[in-house]
Order: C-alpha cells, then sequence, then structure tokens
C-alpha cells in the first residue's frame, strides 16, 4: 500500500485563467479543475484577460462567469494602466489586491513607469499591491515603497538580483512580500534551451545559479505561486510563442518531491503553499479542506490533465507521487483524476 499524505487545501494567489476572453486556452471550470487536481481548494485569477480587468463593469462580467462555472474557490486581482483610478473604491470589497505590471508580458499590459507612484497613492491601503517588477526596476519599486509603504507583493522572484531587493527591503522593514514559481525553482535557462517555445515565459528561466540562490534564501520567500499561464500547443509552437506555462496540477508534486530531497521541510513547505499565502491575502482559516495524497512515484505527463493547455514543461519528470483525493467544506471534490465538484460550487472570495 502506497503511504499516503493529508494537507489542508492549498492556496495559489497567482493563476491566469483566461476567462472571459480566451477561453480556448482556459476557462473558470478547466482553470479551476486543475486547481483541484493540483491540491488547491482557492486560486486567485490575475486580470491580464484579453480585455484587461480595470473597471467594475469587466470585474463584476468576469465574476458572473466565474459564479457559474468555479469548482474551487477562487478570489480576483484588480488590474491598473494608471488611468482607472476612480474604480479603486467601487471594486475594493470585491477582489484581493491590485495588480501591477512594470515590464512586458502576455498581452503587452504594461504601466507607464512614471504613473507607479499616482496608482500607489489612489489604492485604498489594506489590501497588497502586487507587482511584475523585474530587476530593472528595482530602483524604482524601493524608492515608491520608502514614499508610500503600502503592502506590497513581488510576484515571481526569479534571480539574485530581485531577491537581494526584497532581501534588502525586508530588512529595511519595508511591507513587502515575494513569491516564486515552481518553474523558477526546478527548470532553468538550459531546459528553456531545450523546451524551445514551451519554455518561454516571463520572467525567462534563469541560470542555475540563479536557481540556487531562491533554494539558500527560501526563508526570504513567503508564497510559491504557480503563475499558471496555459496556452496552446499551437500557440507555443507559434513565433513567437506567448509568454507563459501551466502549473496548477504540478507545484504540489514538484514540492513534495523537493521535500523529499530535503530542501525543504513539511511546514516550510505549508507555509509556502498555503499559511502564508492566507495572511498576506486575508483568508480566514478553513479545517474544512482537505488533500489527500498518494506517494507512489509518478512521471509527469501532459497527457491526463484538466488544463485545456494539455502540455507541461514538466513532462518525463519524476515525482514522489499525486494528489487523490480533495475535499472541500467536507465534501469530496475531486478522486482519483474525477471532478466530483458542480461547476458553480466554488465561492467567490473578497
Ligand atoms: O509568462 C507569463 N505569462 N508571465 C506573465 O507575467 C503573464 C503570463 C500570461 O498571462 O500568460
Ligand atoms: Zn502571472
Amino acid at each position: 500500500m502506497a503511504q499516503t499524505i493529508s494537507l489542508p487545501g492549498l492556496i495559489d494567489p497567482h493563476v491566469h485563467l483566461r476567462d472571459p476572453g480566451q477561453t480556448h486556452k482556459e476557462d473558470f471550470l478547466t482553470g479551476t479543475s486543475a486547481a483541484l487536481a493540483g491540491g488547491f481548494t482557492t486560486v486567485m485569477d490575475m486580470p491580464n484577460n484579453a480585455e484587461p480587468i480595470t473597471t467594475l463593469a469587466r470585474l463584476e462580467a468576469k465574476i458572473a462567469s466565474a459564479e457559474s462555472q468555479t469548482v474551487s474557490d477562487i478570489g480576483f486581482h484588480f488590474g491598473t494602466l494608471g488611468d482607472n483610478l476612480d474604480e479603486f473604491e467601487k471594486v475594493i470589497d470585491k477582489v484581493k489586491g491590485l495588480k501591477i505590471y512594470l515590464n512586458v508580458t502576455t498581452g503587452g499590459f504594461i504601466i507607464d513607469k512614471s504613473k507607479l507612484a499616482q496608482i500607489y497613492e489612489a489604492w485604498p491601503a489594506g489590501k497588497p499591491i502586487l507587482l511584475h517588477a523585474e530587476d530593472d526596476v528595482s530602483d524604482l519599486v524601493l524608492s515608491t515603497l520608502k514614499q508610500i509603504p503600502k503592502a506590497t507583493h513581488m510576484c515571481h522572484v526569479s534571480n539574485r538580483a530581485e531577491l537581494e531587493l526584497v532581501i534588502k527591503a525586508k530588512d529595511a522593514g519595508l511591507p513587502i512580500t515575494c513569491g516564486v514559481t515552481p518553474h523558477h525553482l526546478f527548470l532553468t535557462d538550459k531546459d528553456a534551451e531545450r523546451l524551445g517555445g514551451f519554455g518561454m515565459v516571463k520572467p525567462f528561466l534563469k541560470p542555475a545559479m540563479d536557481q540556487k540562490f531562491l533554494w539558500d534564501h527560501l526563508d526570504y520567500i513567503d508564497l510559491i505561486e504557480s503563475d499558471h499561464a496555459p496556452h496552446t500547443k499551437s500557440e507555443k509552437q507559434g513565433t513567437p510563442p506567448p509568454f507563459g506555462l501551466p502549473g496548477l496540477e504540478t507545484t504540489l508534486a514538484l514540492m513534495l518531491t523537493a521535500e523529499a530531497e530535503g530542501k525543504l521541510n513539511r511546514q516550510q513547505l505549508l507555509d509556502r503553499l498555503r499559511n502564508n499565502a492566507a495572511r498576506i491575502f486575508n483568508i480566514p482559516p478553513d479545517d474544512t479542506t482537505s488533500v489527500r495524497f498518494e506517494m507512489n512515484e509518478q512521471i509527469i505527463s501532459g497527457d491526463n490533465l484538466q488544463t485545456k493547455a494539455g502540455w507541461t514543461p514538466y513532462a518525463d519528470k519524476h515525482v514522489v507521487g499525486k494528489v487523490s483525493k480533495v475535499t472541500i467544506r467536507n465534501e469530496v471534490v475531486y478522486e482519483d483524476g474525477q471532478i466530483l465538484a458542480k461547476p458553480g460550487s466554488g465561492h467567490i472570495i473578497s
């Protein structure tokens, strides 16, 4: 009999479920199904939809689409290009945070950097500002945060320079947290060469030395966030391929494999896959969720995934096991590859 592990439901505060607008890549049903298959009972969705979520009306349309489809719980981050500051008060009670893109990525949803301070001033304190800020903009981030010290989460820190900025800001007592993706912990620029378009992601996959720096400074990393960013196989084979990798269904197995290799312990894993996200995004404790993980060596495959993407950058990698059962509010919502929850049974959180 394979050994089984019991965990509470995990929280992923950074996913792109593409609904509305690009539901050929993913929708709320397939995206939250992927969450359950990966052991995540709550996800938070990013605003860079085909039509970015920058108004109350677009947010409400998105929430309406989610309400009929989700099988996990879900929250939403709001978006801005600096020209919708009047909307902030209208949406603050409906969202988990504000996402700002300071570097180019999928959809070209990037702000004019001179607007950063104004946006910081306008965002109501209390819910975090999430930044896509790679190392070329670190001085701007640090000076803005010193001037306007509002809770800031640095998404997908990927190299030494970016993590050093976070360490410096944390040591100076600034209200900053950070997340790292599984792909920056388990893939490097060497994998990017092998994967071609299927390894194209922002931030780019980095050299092994940067990856080692992340693992060596795990204490400064608050979250593991998948940045689940599904694109179809044919899109990833195109020129240029869109940035982004699916990740919801592989994160936990990769992290438990790292635990088995002695890279972190169970408490460190749970803090980064659940407890710290609950604290940062103010999610009340809930002991009615659970995940059963079977320790039984698996080879990751792009077949049989819940995500519409239908591929994974970790194909052929050996991991220690797989999620076999998930419960939410004491109901079994996933078991042995089957989604048992009714579409729309997931809760919208804010
Ligand atoms: O690679 C990425 N893909 N990085 C991002 O920041 C956005 C994401 C997407 O939306 O596809
Ligand atoms: Zn992202």
